[in-house]
């Protein structure tokens, strides 16, 4: 018989995902019986609240997910915590959402984003891991699977605006203390985070350079787009930016498409799409119907889409930017949203 409750846990619950996910399965109404939190040493007997309760936070250990019958685990706490844990979890009968890049790449691991390949989500039970992709590859798949469909992408060319959240809360307190010094005259800078100032900065590197000169973030998403979309023709040139913005990223993408398009189409294409709201009357006298920007969207779930317009420069060209809340739609949303998925077809 169908179970109507479903035992959670949230591995790297106090961080800002974990936070964000705990948020979303409440105001979504997830049908959650037992709720497991768990973090590091750090903020073991934290308390944090869910629907109106307080649970406190255990620290992880080798022995955490045994005997509890969890079902799904919702985890977020870094790589190296996830490729040690994450198995365990998995071996003791859960599935395990994972929004660390750890698992993305592994053949036997689906990497879901439920409004461009939500089937993928069958093949969970190779290893009882389904990876969330990386924030960045999320709101760009969101709006161009679409336009994939119908008009056939043969090239992406994005440039990322990212905020500081996408690194995590110490990334962000990094962005506050830097500008609270500068603006008070002091000189301590101090980066730690990142390899240079953020604030009042922007730094093209985000994670560590390989030997063909792009970064492990800009490699994820080349990579991510080829087994999301299962089509490795696509080509993906990309360069991410991090920006001195607390919340929400934004994507400067221009794509090419092999068949022939009208922009209206475009339009009204994405308009229609599931998790796609379009924001582009740039003649409205409201500065908020012209496009979207980071500090509209943040604490939103769709992926806000706007500067619609034809590329002049070569045939079947597009502009598009693209902004969405990478602590919600980039992480926490969509692994909830896979977890709404495996227990209405799956389990
Ligand atoms: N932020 C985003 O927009 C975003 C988007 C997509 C994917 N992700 C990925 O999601 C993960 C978490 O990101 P975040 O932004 O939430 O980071 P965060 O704010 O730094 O939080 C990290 C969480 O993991 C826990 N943790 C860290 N190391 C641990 C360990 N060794 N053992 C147990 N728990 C550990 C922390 O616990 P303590 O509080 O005890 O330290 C905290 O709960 C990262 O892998 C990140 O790449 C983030």
């Amino acid at each position: 018989m169908k179970k109507t409750k479903y035992n959670i846990a949230v591995f790297g619950a106090t961080g800002l995902v974990g936070r964000e996910m705990i948020e979303i399965l409440g105001s979504r109404n997830f049908p959650v019986g037992s709720l497991y939190l768990f973090a590091s040493e750090e903020s073991a007997g934290e308390l944090l609240e869910f629907k109106g309760s307080e649970y406190r936070v255990e620290q992880i250990n080798e022995d955490s997910f045994k005997n509890k019958k969890i079902d799904i685990v919702l985890s977020s706490p870094g790589a190296s915590a996830s490729l040690k844990y994450s198995p365990l979890a998995a071996k003791e009968g859960a599935v395990v959402i994972d929004n660390t890049s750890y698992f993305r790449m592994d053949e036997d691991v689906p990497l879901v984003i439920p409004e461009v390949n939500p089937d993928d989500i069958k093949h969970y039970g190779k290893k009882n891991i389904i990876a969330n992709p990386n924030c960045s590859t999320i709101q760009m798949l969101v709006p161009l699977k679409p336009i994939h469909d119908k008009y056939k992408i043969k090239r992406i060319v994005v440039s990322t605006y990212q905020s500081t959240s996408g690194a995590g809360k110490k990334a962000m307190d990094e962005l506050f203390y830097q500008s609270a010094n500068i603006i008070n005259a002091k000189s301590d800078i101090f980066p730690e985070k990142f390899p240079v100032q953020i604030a009042f900065n922007c730094i093209p590197q985000i994670d560590i350079f390989s030997e063909d000169g792009y970064t492990k973030e800009e490699s994820k998403m080349i990579k991510e787009t080829h087994k999301i979309m299962h089509d490795k023709s696509i080509g993906v040139s990309p360069t991410a930016v991090r920006v001195p913005v607390f919340f929400c990223h934004g994507e400067s993408i221009n794509i090419e498409t092999e068949k022939s398009f009208d922009i209206k189409d475009i339009k009204s294409l994405l308009s229609e799409s599931r998790g796609v709201k379009v924001v582009d009357n740039i003649l409205s006298d409201n500065p908020d119907e012209r496009y979207p920007y980071p500090v509209m969207v943040n604490g939103f779930d769709d992926v806000y889409v706007g500067r619609i317009r034809r590329d002049l420069s070569i045939d079947n060209g597009l502009n598009l930017w693209v902004v969405a809340d990478n602590v919600r739609k980039g992480a926490a949303l969509n692994a909830v949203q896979i977890a709404e998925i495996l227990i209405s077809k799956y389990f």
